[in-house]
């Protein structure tokens, strides 16, 4: 049978990694300032989410949501301390579309209503109502377009209120830093108004933080960097397991639970707990949210200041996207190819995007923005 051919590939065949380094089935070490889109948070193949998981593999991996699994309780006490957000609750699911999805039914549910508000530039996954608040109608099919989706340009309260007003919207999502378009930053006074207009017109505020969020910002969730912000349903995914599938949703304490009324087999499994459990863990022993703001500000001013070529910097902590005078992706192999470094593509052309593992170090970005400034100079010259 062969694979079902949907991804581009980069010509590279990792074969293990440690911390910020991969290895290639040839013995080449990269360095990941990507961590394969934004998902590897405490670095890879770290030794306490090693033991973690093989403890809880020895033990058992797997009995589904119909019997006690004490460690979902300790998983969701966890969260809740580090993220300052101990009274809301928790529903485990496998994925960040998946924890899109059931963010959206339960705001549907609470509201009785179907319409949801999302943001040009938005990616919020590839399921069903994911894809259809997705601003892409290339990845939307006609089966996934029945649904009601409102798309208004960032920033534009007024023209999120006349929509609010049809009475019809049960959810505005909203992630706040925009990841796949290119590191975009809602700005906290925007964040603040959608809040105040959801409470005025009864629908709920969904932060999609799969991509921001478990500290990468350098707060546990970008958008704790408006304060006052209390969202109903925040989203949560990639980081969460650093590799191991997991996603979730936290959920305002005003949102009541009903028997049936969410379900998945897999979400909230005993060894996925493990391996999130682990993660939180590894995140506050050693204080990588300092790591990432700290880090992270260093990178975007040695961006800012050090590259003419480089014509914007994005971003906040360890989630940074800057735009290149040409197009980005001949920089982007070079990077690979000749300096082994990963880093990510975006939605336009011309920007590179960095998600690097929250532990990385100066030394390392001091060696990136050597490797940049080398190829950003030899393809200026070529032209
Ligand atoms: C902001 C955001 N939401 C949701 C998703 C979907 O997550 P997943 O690919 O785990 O379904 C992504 C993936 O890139 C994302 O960046």
């Amino acid at each position: 049978m062969k694979l079902f051919d949907v991804y581009p590939l980069i010509n590279v065949t990792p074969e293990r990694a440690k911390g910020v380094f991969i290895w290639d089935t040839e013995g080449r070490k990269y360095l990941d300032l990507y961590g394969g889109h934004a998902v590897i948070s405490v670095g890879h193949s770290h030794p306490h989410f090693l033991t973690a998981i093989r403890e809880q593999l020895e033990k058992m991996a797997f009995y589904s949501n119909s019997v006690k699994i004490p460690i979902q309780i300790e998983l969701a006490k966890k969260l809740g301390d580090l993220s300052g957000l101990p009274d809301y609750q928790l529903f485990l699911a496998n994925s960040g579309a998946e924890a899109n999805e059931n963010a959206l039914k339960l705001a549907s549910f609470a509201t009785g209503k179907a319409g949801v508000i999302a943001f040009k530039g938005a990616f919020h996954g590839r399921t069903s109502g994911a894809v259809a608040i997705t601003d892409n109608p290339k990845i939307c099919a006609p089966f996934n377009a029945g649904h009601q989706v409102y798309f208004e340009e960032s920033g534009d309260l007024e023209g999120v209120e006349k929509t609010l007003k049809t009475g019809e919207i049960a959810a505005i999502i909203i992630e706040p830093i925009q990841g796949v378009n290119g590191i975009q930053v809602a700005s906290s006074e925007f964040l603040t108004g959608l809040a105040r207009l959801c409470k005025q017109y009864g629908a709920k505020l969904i932060l999609d933080e799969v991509q921001a969020g478990y500290g990468r910002t350098g707060r546990f969730f970008a958008h704790q960097w408006t304060s006052g912000l209390n969202p109903d349903l925040i989203t949560v995914a990639k980081g969460m397991g650093n590799g191991f599938p997991i996603g979730g949703v936290l959920i305002h304490p005003d949102i009541k639970p009903g028997y049936g009324m969410l379900g998945t087999t897999f979400g909230g499994n005993q060894l996925a707990c493990a391996a999130g459990l682990a993660v939180l863990e590894i995140i506050a022993s050693e204080r990588l949210m300092q790591n990432a703001i700290h880090l992270g500000t260093f990178l975007i001013h040695a961006l800012k200041n050090v590259l003419p070529e480089i014509t914007e910097v994005r971003g906040k902590g360890l989630m940074i996207g800057f735009d290149t005078r040409q197009e980005a992706g001949n920089y982007r192999a070079d990077l690979i190819h000749k300096h082994h470094i990963f880093t990510g593509s975006a939605a336009g052309k011309h920007t590179i995007r960095l998600l690097p593992p929250l532990c990385i170090q100066q030394k390392e970005l001091q060696s990136f923005i050597e490797s940049l400034k080398l190829t950003l100079t030899e393809r200026e010259t070529v032209q």
